[in-house]
């Protein structure tokens, strides 16, 4: 699905990426995952056309996208949550549905409110991800945990072939997690959408992921199966910490 081809970035002299290669395979759950700094959030936005590399390729099922703009990645079927939500604060869990239909769309605001269609991409989202409850409410409202499940619906929006999350569950209750896990295998069982996410918890990332990228310094140090990685000494060394 996704290939990444030897990629490198550096902010100033720091090598924040180094010559990284693997792939994400179509219709999978794939977790990347590494210590903080490790360079996650980086690689996400090169993926989504948020930064460019100085070296290497971004390969979208045999298509090279590259430095393409963001919107353009999106119109390609990759779509993304970031690591803090970005939500209108005052517009309802269905209006930013809603609005993110409408971008992505290539429509303005000036139809929000009126466009049947949106409404009923929106309601269709809702229902999938089982927001109705808190359909009508707005975000300033939702608990946190409701807004990155937003974010996730917002994204659907988008209609993505590839769904990048970085860190779905940041900052979320323990008793919200499951739940979040429990929309997130869904999508990508009946939706057939891919799934990239970024996660520091790593029981979450053992129960939902059927691949496993880690990074370190930049530096791919792992990939492969859950089952592999946790007996792998570089990333109980890396990963979990020395004594492990
Ligand atoms: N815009 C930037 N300018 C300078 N340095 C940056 C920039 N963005 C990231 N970095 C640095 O690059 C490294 C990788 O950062 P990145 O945010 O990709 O890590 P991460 O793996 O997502 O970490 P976390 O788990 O904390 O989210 C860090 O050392 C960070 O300080
Ligand atoms: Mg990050």
């Amino acid at each position: 699905m996704l290939q990444i081809k030897d990629i490198s970035k550096s902010f100033e002299k720091f090598l924040a990426l180094s010559n990284l290669s693997f792939d994400v395979p179509e219709g999978k759950i794939t977790a990347l995952i590494g210590p903080n700094g490790a360079g996650k959030s980086t690689l996400f936005n090169i993926i989504s056309g948020h930064l460019r590399p100085e070296k290497g390729k971004i390969v979208l099922k045999n298509k090279d996208i590259t430095g393409l703009s963001p919107h353009i990645i999106s119109s390609l079927g990759i779509g993304r949550t970031f690591q803090i939500p970005s939500l209108f604060p005052k517009l309802t869990v269905k209006e930013n549905i809603m609005a993110a239909y409408i971008v992505r769309n290539g429509k303005t605001f000036k139809f929000f409110g009126i466009d049947r269609k949106s409404e009923m991409a929106a309601d269709s989202i809702i229902d999938k991800m089982n927001l109705s409850e808190v359909s009508n409410t707005p975000v300033t409202s939702c608990s946190y945990g409701v807004g990155k499940e937003l974010e996730i619906a917002m994204a659907m929006a988008t209609n993505p072939k590839l769904l990048l999350m970085d860190e779905p569950t940041a900052g979320i209750p323990k008793t919200e997690v499951g739940n979040i896990i429990e929309k997130i295998k869904l999508l990508c069982e009946l939706e057939h959408i891919t799934v990239f996410f970024t996660e520091h918890d790593i029981s979450f990332v053992l129960s939902i992921a059927s691949k496993i990228v880690v990074l370190n310094q930049g530096e791919l140090i792992f990939e492969g199966v859950p089952k592999e990685a946790m007996e792998s000494s570089d990333v109980k060394e890396i990963y979990l910490g020395k004594d492990a």
